[in-house]
């Protein structure tokens, strides 16, 4: 059968103020839709019904996850880690947890905090991964066409076409430097890492198991407590010392069994204030309002703000975002830097 893995772990602290600790990015509502994790949960609903699908978060996220996340999801499908090890840990317990409970499934890896316009297309393409991690005992992963020298995702070089629209991967490099980037981005040959992945659950662990044995030796000892009461006594004294690493560095760029499969589908990961322009339309100054706020003469502009009015006059290329407790005020360019508020603000507590 088909399961989803819904990676739900991460801080998002480049969407302060409106994201915490208590509220990271997948728990935002920034389409005004629903929070992005359920709206990662019924996007791909038409494949992966909700008792088959899984949520691996963080304990201190665990009230607040099982408050917000739709009630289709059975609680034993909401995996807790007691500490964030990153994706390869993550990736590795949720497919031991799958591996237990049915020895052939099959499952598709998504972040839980990704944004995608044309979802019947996303849809199009995962069902065809799904079908091509049936049927070989590949990893799959998809692929986006890059559209600028991105040093914050992994370059995927496509190899020979070996079925319609399936490319074998020669090489995958996560998170190269800038020159790299450039380089790859000119080439024409390599895809963005989307970070959704497809596979069986016992070939990702096969995997594990080569590439990472020393973490395959704790999720073993691991499997005999999964789905017991003494689960989460085991996880807290396993997780720890389990190998803190992404699996990107872990796998993806180790194994030689990677195919990849390119989509187009309005892929964007809103990985800081200024990727509202990827949900939202602009106005015809460029203007991006979230609220009911008054703009003259402003260009460029992205407000957000709920409880609050916002008024901009005569400026250009801002980031206004207005909370009950706190706002930011920042150049568009410099969106990536809000996690030094942060940062500012942890070291002053
Ligand atoms: N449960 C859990 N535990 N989830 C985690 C953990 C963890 O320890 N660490 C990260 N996650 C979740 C995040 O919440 C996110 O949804 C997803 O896993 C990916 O982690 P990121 O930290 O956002 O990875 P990244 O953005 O640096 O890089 C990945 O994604 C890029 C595309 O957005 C890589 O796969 C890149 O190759 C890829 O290009
Ligand atoms: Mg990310």
């Amino acid at each position: 059968k088909r399961y989803s893995v819904i990676m739900a772990g991460g801080g998002g602290t480049r969407f302060w103020p409106l994201s915490r600790q208590a509220s990271p990015k997948q728990l935002l509502n920034l389409s005004g839709n629903d929070v992005m994790i359920n709206e990662t949960i019924n996007r791909i609903n038409p494949l992966v019904p909700y008792h088959q699908t899984l949520i691996v978060t963080n304990q201190v996220q665990e009230e607040i996850m099982k408050e917000v996340v739709i009630d289709e999801i059975p609680k034993n499908n909401i995996l807790l880690e007691p500490i964030g090890r990153n994706t390869a840990p993550c990736i590795g317990y949720a497919a031991m947890v799958l591996r237990k409970r049915e020895q052939d499934a099959l499952m598709c890896v998504l972040p839980s905090d990704h944004f995608i316009k044309n979802e019947s297309e996303f849809i199009k393409i995962l069902d065809k991964c799904f079908d091509l991690a049936e049927s070989t005992n590949n990893l799959i992963t998809i692929g986006i066409k890059p559209t600028f020298p991105c040093t914050g995702y992994g370059y995927i070089h496509m190899g020979k076409e070996i079925d319609s629209s399936v490319y074998e991967v020669e090489e995958f490099v996560e998170k190269p430097n800038i020159q790299k980037a450039r380089e790859y981005l000119d080439s024409g040959k390599f895809l963005w890492n989307s970070g959704m992945f497809v596979w069986k659950a016992s070939t990702i662990l096969d995997n594990i198991k080569r590439f990472l044995p020393k973490l395959y030796d704790k999720l073993e000892e691991l499997e005999q407590y999964i789905d017991t009461e003494e689960e989460a006594k085991a996880l807290a004294e396993l997780y720890p010392q389990m190998q803190n690493i992404s699996i990107d560095y872990g796998i993806m760029e180790r194994s030689n069994e990677v195919l990849v499969v390119p989509g187009d589908f309005g892929w964007n990961d809103v990985g800081s204030w200024d990727s509202l322009g990827s949900i939202y339309e602009a106005d015809e100054r460029g203007n991006i309002i979230v609220g009911d706020h008054i703009y003259i003469d402003t260009t460029n502009t992205i407000a957000y703000g709920k409880e609050h009015l916002i008024a901009a006059l005569g400026v250009d290329n801002l980031i206004i975002v207005h909370t009950p407790d706190a706002t930011l005020v920042c150049p568009k360019d410099r969106a990536q830097d809000v996690k030094l508020i942060v940062d500012e603000l942890k070291a002053k507590n």
